[in-house]
């Protein structure tokens, strides 16, 4: 079955072609990063603006790239929610129009579900079930995942994302946006150990997260510098800063997958391209006798292709939507 997958909840217009859940024939993103950069963050309604303006060139660069026409595609898969409901309108009404108009069936699909899933579009997949951290822009959340369709969420954050707080204190530093990838980088020439920043576990137990704490004791360490007229120690501040989160994020992972008995333990989302915790997931399942798994950055930030691939086990369930379904922001798995 040739799928057209449709992803735009959020600042990338992106489209891909599979050919059932094995091969990715295309896989297409355009990014918004100039656009919202000089505002330190996504402004909705510059985003819902390029999508309008991207969405047919990035979907015919995906059917030229696969080497297949419209009348070919057997299943239009995209992203219903969550995410910015003017974005994901662009993206989930395009695909509604184009199967309407063309007789092809049109699924709509979770975000989190294709995030969840992502690591399946890779060689070595894990078998079910497995537990998995999506961390991203939007969410920080903890599931187990029992098939390719059912998905028990186990915590959350109760604040900001994960990668929320990297944003805010790449804009705090002024290193751009989005901030993860720079501070990411900046990190690697920082010591980690040089300020301690506070780790919020949570109650004993908890699957849940929380950031805002770690935020504010960066702009707190950061105001204490400039009121003193100190020189910042960026790469330090990137380096501590990504340390507690990462500390967090994978002692969680794994307290998570003791709990249900898991043996394999998977990342997905923006953060999950982020190396130091690439490498402590990877260090610390080895450690318990788990395996990790962890898709290539690329299948890690947003991307068709995991859409198309949650899609088309969806649609194996016979979920297909008409022209009236409506975009969600808020997903019913979180
Ligand atoms: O999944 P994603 O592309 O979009 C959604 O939020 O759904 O994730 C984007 C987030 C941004 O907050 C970005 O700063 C963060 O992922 N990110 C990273 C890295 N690459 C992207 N955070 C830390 N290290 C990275 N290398």
């Amino acid at each position: 079955m040739l799928i057209l997958a449709i992803e735009s909840s959020c600042d990338d217009t992106a489209a891909a072609v599979l050919e059932d859940n094995r091969q990715v024939l295309s896989n297409v993103i355009n990014s918004q990063f100039e656009v919202h950069a000089r505002y330190g963050g996504i402004v909705p309604e510059l985003a819902s603006r390029c999508h309008i303006e991207n969405i047919w060139p990035v979907v015919h660069e995906a059917l030229d790239a696969a080497g297949i026409s419209l009348t070919e595609i057997e299943l239009i898969a995209a992203t219903r929610g969550p995410g910015l409901v003017g974005s994901l309108l662009v993206g989930f009404t395009f695909a509604k129009a184009v199967a309407l108009v063309n007789s092809i069936p049109c699924t709509g699909v979770d975000h989190m579900a294709g995030h969840l899933l992502a690591v399946m579009l890779e060689e070595q997949r894990p078998a079910f079930p497995y537990t998995a951290l999506v961390v991203s822009g939007g969410n920080t959340s903890l599931f187990t995942v029992n098939s390719t369709t059912e998905f028990l969420l186990q915590g959350r954050t109760r604040d900001d994302a994960a990668g929320e707080a990297f944003d805010k204190v790449a804009k705090l530093l002024q290193l751009g946006y989005p901030g993860g990838p720079v501070v990411g980088k900046l990190a690697e020439k920082g010591n980690p150990k040089a300020i301690a920043f506070p780790r919020a576990w949570l109650d004993q137990g908890s699957l849940d997260f929380s950031f805002s704490g770690l935020k504010t004791s960066v702009v707190n360490y950061v105001n204490r510098c400039r009121q003193k007229n100190l020189p910042l120690p960026v790469a330090d501040i990137c380096a501590s800063f990504e340390q507690a989160v990462v500390d967090v994020l994978v002692e969680k992972t794994i307290l998570a997958a003791k709990k249900s008995g898991h043996k394999r333990v998977v990342i997905g989302g923006g953060v999950a391209a982020n190396s130091q915790l690439r490498s402590q997931i990877s260090n610390r399942c080895s450690e318990e006798g788990m395996d990790a798994f962890i898709p290539s950055p690329v299948y890690c930030t947003d991307n068709a292709a995991m859409i198309g691939l949650a899609g088309y086990y969806q649609f194996a369930k016979g979920a297909t939507v008409g022209p009236d379904a409506d975009a969600f922001s808020r997903s019913p798995l979180n």
